[in-house]
C-alpha cells in the first residue's frame, strides 16, 4: 500500500502541475467513456498499474477540469493540497464518528473546530458548544439547510410536528435568487412548497427587509405560522448577499 500509495499521490501531483496543458471542459461526446468500460464486472481484478494507467486513458479524457485555473464555470470546487492529504489520513482512520465512545477524537476535534468557525465567523456566544449551541459537520450545503428547517420547524412547533405530523401552513422565507436547495428542504420537510415563499430583492439582488416584513405580516394575518428565513452569503448564480442584520431584526 504505501508504494501505490505515493504512486497515486505522484499521480494526482503530476496531474494538477500540468492542469494548464488540457482544455477545461472535456472534450468527449457522450456514451464515449462507458463505451471505453467493459458491460460487465470483471471476474478477476487487475494490476494497480493497469489501473492506472486506465485513469490517463479513460477517465482524464472524460474529466471537465474542476481545478483549472481558467475554471468560471458554477463556483469553485473546493479543495487544497491539505485537504487531499488530510482525505488520505480521515479514510485511512475510517472511524464513524455518531456517538463520542465511537471515536472521542472524532467528536471532540468536530466539537472544538465548529467552534472556532464561530469565533472566525463572529457569531454570537449562544452558537458555542458550550452553552446551548454546538455545531455538526454536515456532508453537503443541501443536508445542512435540511438539518436546520427541522430543527426550526421543531423550535416553532414545540416538537409537536415531531409527534403528530405537520399541522397547518408553516412558511418559509427565501430570496428568489435562493438555491434550489433550499425548497427542496422545504418539501423534504414536508411543509409542502406552497409554504415557501421567494422574497423581493433589493438593488443588489439580496433579500428586501421591507418586502420580507411583508411577506411574513401578510402570512400571519391569513393564518400561516413563519417558520424560518433562510439567508444565503452568495447567492449561485450572482454572488449577492442577504442582507442577514437587517434580516434578522425583522425574524426579532
Ligand atoms: C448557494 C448554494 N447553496 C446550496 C448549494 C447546494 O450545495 P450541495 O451540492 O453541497 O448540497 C449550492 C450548490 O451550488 C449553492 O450554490
Amino acid at each position: 500500500m504505501r508504494r501505490r500509495g505515493h504512486q497515486a499521490i505522484d499521480w494526482v501531483v503530476d496531474y494538477l502541475a500540468s492542469i494548464e496543458e488540457r482544455p477545461v471542459q472535456s472534450k468527449v461526446e457522450p456514451g464515449d467513456v462507458a463505451a471505453s468500460l467493459p458491460l460487465h464486472p470483471p471476474a478477476t481484478g487487475e494490476s494497480f498499474d493497469d489501473v492506472m494507467a486506465d485513469l490517463d486513458r479513460v477517465v482524464l479524457p472524460g474529466i471537465t477540469h474542476w481545478q483549472h485555473p481558467s475554471w468560471f464555470a458554477f463556483f469553485n470546487s473546493n479543495t487544497s493540497g491539505p485537504s487531499m492529504v488530510a482525505d488520505i489520513i480521515s479514510s485511512g482512520l475510517a472511524v464513524q464518528g455518531m456517538l463520542w465512545q465511537t471515536s472521542p477524537a472524532c467528536t471532540e476535534v468536530e466539537t472544538r473546530m465548529m467552534d472556532w468557525l464561530v469565533e472566525m465567523l463572529g457569531l454570537p456566544d449562544s452558537f458555542l458548544s458550550t452553552g446551548d449551541g454546538g455545531g455538526v459537520i454536515q456532508d453537503t450545503a443541501s443536508s445542512a439547510t435540511l438539518c436546520a428547517l427541522i430543527a426550526a420547524r421543531e423550535q416553532v412547533s414545540d416538537f409537536a410536528v415531531d409527534q403528530g405530523g405537520v399541522q397547518g401552513k408553516m412558511t418559509v422565507y427565501a430570496s428568489s435568487e435562493a438555491h434550489s436547495s433550499v425548497e427542496k428542504a422545504v418539501r423534504i420537510a414536508g411543509l409542502g412548497s406552497d409554504q415557501f415563499r421567494h422574497v423581493d430583492l433589493d438593488e443588489n439582488l439580496g433579500i428586501d427587509p421591507d418586502a420580507l416584513d411583508k411577506a411574513i405580516e401578510a402570512d400571519k394575518a391569513a393564518g400561516c405560522i413563519p417558520t424560518m428565513v433562510i439567508a444565503t452569503i452568495g447567492t449561485t448564480a450572482t454572488t449577492a448577499v442577504d442582507p442577514v442584520a437587517a434580516i434578522a431584526r425583522v425574524c426579532q
